[in-house]
């Protein structure tokens, strides 16, 4: 197995995609800000599943941090994230600096309305705005013809997809599937903050959403299930709720019975805050 070739200039990474392109071959992005885990990986075998080439961006991108944020602590870990790369057969890893994708002078932010209005904007007014100037920076860079993230960030999921549609960005946006450990807590870099402790809390958070879920489904308030929720998170161990509601799946406007829905959360344990969210059981 070995590590994909490493680029850190967009004149290389270009160069490399219309070479892959005068082959005829379909090119997939997975944007990243590394500290990869097994969540990373999943989406990186279905980008090589949806293309014969993939590229995987590694960039902790500071428009998306507020200056009271975990930018400075992220964890950053390349050598061994271009180890794992090499075990899920990523083409080409790009690694820009942060002076390259921001240089002096830079002045422009994207700001995606839509899906971004609450929940994570509540809390991380600045984060959305973040999130679509590197996105679409990325794709301007890379041009792949589809990339990959989770539904573990389900808001930024459905931003990704609004700013591709309304800039016409002719990217196909995939989304992937959380994935869990096995007592169902979703994987993310932000975990490994979390003490031993910490952890047994946090495996909580999935199952007391799949109960608000439930309870929508069967026919519960939906200020009664989400209020549920929230007190079951605290009960448990978290120690402060941004949000936990449900919205529509495919605009995040507030649910409406009988129409396809999720169930969101941000919460905090000590210094970390995590999110989740799942899907309201159809019945
Ligand atoms: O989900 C992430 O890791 C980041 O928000 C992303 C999409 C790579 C943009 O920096």
């Amino acid at each position: 197995m070995s590590r994909p070739e490493v680029v850190d200039s967009v004149a290389a990474l270009r160069a490399q995609v219309s070479d892959w392109r005068r082959d005829g071959l379909r090119v997939a992005m997975v944007p990243t800000m590394g500290a990869l885990h097994e969540g990373h990986l999943s989406l990186i075998r279905i980008a090589r599943e949806k293309a014969e080439r993939c590229v995987v961006s590694i960039f902790v991108n500071p428009a998306q941090f507020a200056p009271s944020e975990d930018l400075d602590k992220y964890p950053r870990q390349l050598a061994r994230d271009l180890d794992l790369l090499a075990t899920v057969k990523a083409d080409l890893a790009f690694t820009p600096t942060v002076g390259a994708m921001y240089p002096a002078g830079f002045a422009t932010r994207i700001s995606v309305g839509g899906p971004s209005a609450g929940l994570e904007s509540d809390f991380r007014p600045t984060f959305f705005e973040g999130v679509a100037t590197v996105v679409a920076k990325l794709f301007l860079q890379a041009t792949p013809d589809c990339a990959v993230f989770g539904e573990k960030d389900y808001q930024q999921l459905c931003v990704v997809r609004q700013l591709c549609r309304d800039l016409d960005l002719p990217v196909e946006i995939i989304g992937a599937p959380t994935i869990r450990d096995a007592h169902g807590l979703a994987m993310s870099s932000r975990n490994a903050y979390l003490d031993e402790a910490e952890l047994a809390v946090a495996r909580q958070l999935n199952a007391i959403l799949r109960r608000a879920a439930a309870a929508l489904a069967a026919g519960t308030h939906q200020d009664d299930a989400t209020g549920e929720a929230g007190r079951a998170l605290i009960a448990a161990g978290f120690q402060k709720i941004d949000y936990v509601e449900a919205r529509e799946s495919l605009t995040l406007a507030p649910w409406r019975r009988d129409h396809a829905g999720r169930v969101l959360a941000a919460a905090w344990l000590g210094k970390t805050r995590l999110i989740d969210n799942v899907e309201v059981p159809t019945v």
